[in-house]
């Protein structure tokens, strides 16, 4: 008997896939890249690993997932039994769970700067104290745990709802909310005086910047960006529907993500020219979201301080929304493992991977104040969970999906699952099994050798 859920329409099944890619990669990596690597250049290098690399193996995700309708780690076993691929949908599982712990920890600061932003908390702060306002808040003990456990909480009531209630029901809601405040927030940016600069900044190309260590760094961005390499997207494939087009949902899945991060530098860039900070230093990651911009937004508006407000609680909501619809794909796929390898309830299932997620994320939070001195291979805890899913994990999986899909798998399988059986025109099957064989493998297996160093002395 088959109990299991699907999507209740395609619409529903690309906001929910959208919304896994679209998270805080798109706004505290893409526009920093893109802006200090050759600006439209990097652009046009990274639409290509999204077309090169993305999308092939965005579509062997859903076809593994939707040609067995099974958790990650069951699909493999499905489709290669009594073989070691298995691993591969494990290591899926197990990555996206290493992932959400850290993520959840990130998610909550979004919480707590919506609230900061909210309460008019940055009003005639001086420049140099926002980063003290960070590492004061981030260091305390209880703050950022009891943040990270409502964001977890929130996640977990989406997830346990199951697929057409929970996750396709509130992606359907918050993935429109969050186009909105995106074409919103670049509206106002984009209106500030010296607007221009910042967007000359983010697309004036510069060729000379794209060295072959920007290529490889703009692949890794992609992959992450992406949602690839550890089973959200196979798992959320698992409840499409026979006629859903993998090609073209790949495809919109990307447009998306693609286009959400460039507006991303168009909310940010502006207002940073506007009140002429130094744009070739700022760092990507938390010191820009929580360090720079509170800073930035503050003094972009020339002191009217209700606009400074309300973009700013914008801003942070915005990001919020795009890290916890992101934290629901890495949730699920470990709910479905549990769900289904365990035989328990989706409810209880949901339950235990929010605990473990928020037990293991309370210690990699406490990482930056009372567990600062305790490392694992030299890096904190949040680092080491950040470090190993996104340098190591995610790429490994990415390569062994792609030769899963272009070498074990048996062609007719592909072309069925990416044609429906036939009924659709996909002349471009040869083009994505040539690039799974061939390029894909090569371009992760560098992107993998890259991020371990082993280029270092070349760029
Ligand atoms: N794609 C998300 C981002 O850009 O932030 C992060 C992410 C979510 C990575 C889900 C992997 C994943 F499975």
């Amino acid at each position: 008997m088959n109990t299991r859920e699907n999507f209740g329409s395609k619409l529903g099944a690309i906001l929910a896939a959208a919304g896994s890619a679209v998270g805080l990669g798109n706004v505290w990596r893409f526009p920093i890249e893109t802006g200090q690597h050759g600006g439209a250049a990097f652009i046009i290098i990274y639409i290509a690993c999204i077309m090169v690399l993305g999308i092939p193996i965005m579509m062997s995700e859903f076809l593994i997932g939707r040609r067995t309708h099974s958790n990650t780690a069951r699909a493999y076993e499905m489709l290669a039994p009594g073989t070691g691929w298995k691993w591969v949908g494990r290591l899926g599982v197990f990555t996206g769970t290493f992932i959400l712990c850290y993520y959840c920890v990130i998610g909550g600061w979004t919480l707590h700067y919506t609230l900061l932003a909210a309460t008019n908390a940055f009003d005639g702060v001086p420049a140099t104290e926002f980063a003290d306002i960070f590492s004061a808040f981030v260091s305390n003990e209880w703050m950022p745990t009891v943040w990270l456990i409502i964001f977890m909480l929130m996640s977990h009531v989406v997830v346990s709802r199951g697929i057409q209630h929970g996750i396709e029901r509130f992606s359907k809601v918050i993935m429109p909310t969050l186009f909105i405040l995106v074409v919103l927030l670049v509206v106002c940016s984009v209106c500030l005086p010296g607007a221009s600069k910042g967007i000359e900044f983010l697309l004036k190309p510069d060729f000379s910047k794209v060295t072959g260590g920007v290529v490889l760094g703009a692949m890794g961005q992609a992959f992450f960006s992406l949602s690839l390499g550890m089973g959200c997207l196979c798992t959320y494939a698992s409840y499409f529907n026979t006629h859903t087009d993998l090609g073209r949902t790949a495809l919109n899945v990307c447009v998306i993500d693609t286009i959400v991060a460039i507006m991303a530098g168009f909310i940010i860039f502006p207002s940073v020219f506007n009140i002429g900070m130094d744009a070739d230093h700022l760092q990507a990651g938390a010191n820009l979201l929580f360090i720079s911009l509170p800073n930035v937004f503050q003094k972009a508006f020339g002191g009217v301080q209700i606009l400074a407000i309300l973009f700013s609680v914008a801003f942070y909501f915005l990001i919020f929304i795009a890290a916890l619809t992101s934290a629901i794909s890495l949730h699920e796929v470990t709910t479905a493992f549990i769900s289904e390898e365990l035989k328990l309830k989706r409810r209880w299932s949901a339950l235990i991977v929010t605990a473990v997620c928020s037990v293991v994320g309370v210690l990699c939070s406490l990482s930056f104040g009372p567990l600062s001195g305790v490392k694992l291979f030299g890096l904190t805890i949040f680092d080491f969970f950040d470090y190993i899913s996104g340098n190591i994990f995610l790429p490994v999986a990415g390569l062994l999906i792609s030769v899963f899909a272009g070498w074990y798998l048996d062609r007719q399988v592909l072309h069925d699952e990416f044609t429906n059986h036939g009924t659709l025109n996909a002349p471009y099957v040869r083009v994505i099994i040539f690039i799974l064989k061939y390029i894909a493998p090569l371009g992760i297996g560098m992107v993998l050798l890259n991020q371990l160093g082993a280029f270092s002395w070349l760029w």
